[in-house]
């Protein structure tokens, strides 16, 4: 075993906690909270076909208790965690409808720190026993702390973010993540409970050589989309690629990040803005893309750019190593141009 995979993540986002100017450690609590939250989760994954919680929510287990699809405990786990440490002064979810105020304790410190999530990405997975994930992002709030959050806590451009990651319960289960200065992942040791330190100073290759997209779409895809597709499948330098689709986001990106590739999920004729969501699933990912050295678009413009107008928002989304981002912008351009 190697020097570094002694490191714990514990210990990383203490000595980390200096590289933030009057850090008051409110932002380690936060993170101390997702990495608890995140193993709960995990157990659960990992005994989801014996525990009754695959599928649909509604049925009762042998206590009579209610039983929770997944997305839905995972969703339990993360505000229960966040909201009992009182490290959060709000959460907003792909889950819930509605962002969730946080009041703090009697005597106790109101947090400045909202957290957007998406709880279970890739549920359709689940069943089938494929990886998912959960995502995170973390702002600091821009109205008094102190008092109620506000909606324009959550709408704020992906480029304020003070933190993001991914928790990717998948062969083995490991947390990725960024505070803006570089990306690590860490892998968890089940036996132990305790994550180490596996991939320091995680970089996206410039270039790879795998495309990942619902090709089933194809029909309803922008012609620039179409012709990157071309591209990508044409015998040529170091084409064909190689296609791979998992449908988790989670794992196609941490895929893609670790060999290099690009991720794409454009819109569609039925759906102009895609599917993905820009607070939950793009800021955080087009954050710790560009904090990895790739890139992230909505086919024309950098997603970190966008000001988000609602919560559950639906962004096109373009993301990897940054020349193949560069490359199928210029597709999109192209397409356009000819038109015209
Ligand atoms: P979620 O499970 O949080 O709803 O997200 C699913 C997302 C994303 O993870 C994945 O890449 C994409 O949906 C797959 O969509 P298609 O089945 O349309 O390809
Ligand atoms: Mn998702
Ligand atoms: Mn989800």
């Amino acid at each position: 075993m190697s020097e570094q995979s002694f490191r714990t993540l514990g210990e990383f986002i203490i000595d980390k906690q200096e590289d933030f100017k009057y850090s008051t450690g409110e932002l380690s609590r936060l993170l101390s909270a997702i990495r608890l939250a995140s193993k709960m989760v995990n157990r659960e994954v990992n005994k989801a076909g014996i525990s009754n919680i695959l599928g649909q929510v509604g049925s009762t287990n042998i206590q009579g208790e209610d039983q929770q699809k997944l997305d839905v405990l995972a969703n339990n786990i993360f505000i229960n965690s966040l909201s009992q440490r009182e490290v959060v002064c709000g959460i907003a979810s792909e889950e819930n409808d509605e962002f969730i105020e946080i009041k703090a304790s009697e005597n106790a410190h109101m947090s400045k720190y909202v957290v957007l999530m998406d709880p279970l990405d890739g549920s359709s997975n689940i069943d089938v026993n494929v990886s998912v994930g959960t995502i995170f992002s973390i702002y600091r709030r821009v109205t008094k702390p102190g008092s109620p959050v506000q909606l324009e806590d959550f709408l704020q451009k992906g480029q304020h973010q003070i933190a993001a990651g991914y928790i990717i319960y998948g062969s083995s289960t490991m947390i990725v993540y960024t505070t803006g200065n570089g990306v690590n992942g860490f892998t968890l040791d089940p036996s132990l409970g305790t994550f180490y330190l596996s991939h320091p100073d995680i970089k996206f290759p410039t270039k790879g050589n795998i495309y990942s997209i619902n090709e089933g779409n194809y029909s309803k895809f922008p012609q620039g989309v179409k012709d990157y597709i071309k591209y990508c499948q044409e015998e040529k330098e170091d084409r064909p690629y190689t296609s791979r689709y998992i449908g988790s986001l989670v794992a196609d990106f941490h895929r893609n990040l670790l060999k290099g590739g690009i991720y794409i999920y454009p819109s569609t004729a039925n759906s102009p803005n895609g599917k993905l969501r820009l607070l939950y699933e793009c800021n955080p990912m087009a954050f710790l893309a560009e904090q990895a050295g790739g890139k992230a678009s909505d086919g024309f413009k950098r997603i970190l750019d966008i000001s988000p107008k609602e919560l559950h928002q639906r962004v096109p989304f373009f993301c990897g190593s940054a020349s193949m981002v560069t490359q199928a912008e210029e597709c999109m351009k192209n397409a356009i141009d000819t038109k015209l």
